[in-house]
């Protein structure tokens, strides 16, 4: 039987969206569109992604711009503490690498406004390194995979589910696998009414086999 991270990457080539992100493997571009998807909705982020980089071709385009206007061009999406630092990390990406990304997990993650989030996301999407970039759809879909009662937002959970993600991303080519379960949680593994029927994981999906997809997960009372 293929592995289940076999099943939804076929599954994802077949399906997915053809976001303007999915188009390039260059770390910079991926930078940015991660950056500007950490708190905002694919619809409303993929015209300023094409806008910004239609502006800052390269990190050194980037790097190069004054402040106000990196700022001007992401009016409207708000958190503009995330422009401020990817406009940093540009500078230290040109400043200590010389304009290319360093291909460590370790380098990426001195970036400037880069988590564990941000350092799996560059690092799987861009080289196919297999680190683990764990989302809020990523919990949701793992959280239900493997029928995981324990709130999601809880450290040892959070742990849990990154050493399950290792395991696919062993077994799936990482860039397609990343981008596959984020866009599983996003379309089908939806937190309300998830369409357990068009999903390519529901026959090993524990939480399916208990009729409790859509109970979890659960979150830990704030
Ligand atoms: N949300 C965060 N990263 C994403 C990506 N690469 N594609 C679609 N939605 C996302």
């Amino acid at each position: 039987m293929p592995h289940p991270a076999q099943v939804l990457v076929a599954w994802y080539r077949a399906h997915h969206r053809r976001l303007p992100w999915r188009q390039t493997r260059d770390p910079y571009a991926i930078l940015v569109s991660e950056t500007m998807l950490q708190q905002t909705r694919v619809e409303t982020v993929v015209p300023y992604y094409e806008r910004f980089l239609r502006r800052f071709p390269t990190v050194r385009d980037l790097a190069a711009a004054a402040e106000d206007e990196v700022l001007k061009l992401w009016q409207g999406l708000g958190y503009y503490r995330r422009a401020r630092h990817l406009h940093r990390a540009a500078q230290a990406v040109v400043a200590d690498y010389g304009g290319a990304f360093p291909p460590s997990p370790a380098a990426i993650a001195r970036l400037p406004g880069v988590g564990p989030y941000t350092v799996g996301a560059v690092c799987s999407i861009a080289w196919d390194l297999p680190v683990p970039a764990v989302d809020g759809n990523v919990l949701r879909v793992m959280a239900r995979y493997l029928a995981l009662a324990e709130p999601v937002d809880r450290a040892p959970v959070k742990r849990r589910i990154a050493d399950e993600v290792r395991v696919w991303l062993a077994c799936a080519r990482p860039s397609e696998l990343t981008q596959a379960l984020m866009e599983l949680g996003a379309v089908v593994c939806t937190p309300r009414s998830p369409r357990c029927g068009e999903c390519p994981l529901a026959p090993t999906c524990a939480a399916r086999v208990q009729g409790r997809a859509e109970e979890l997960p659960v979150r830990a009372e704030k």
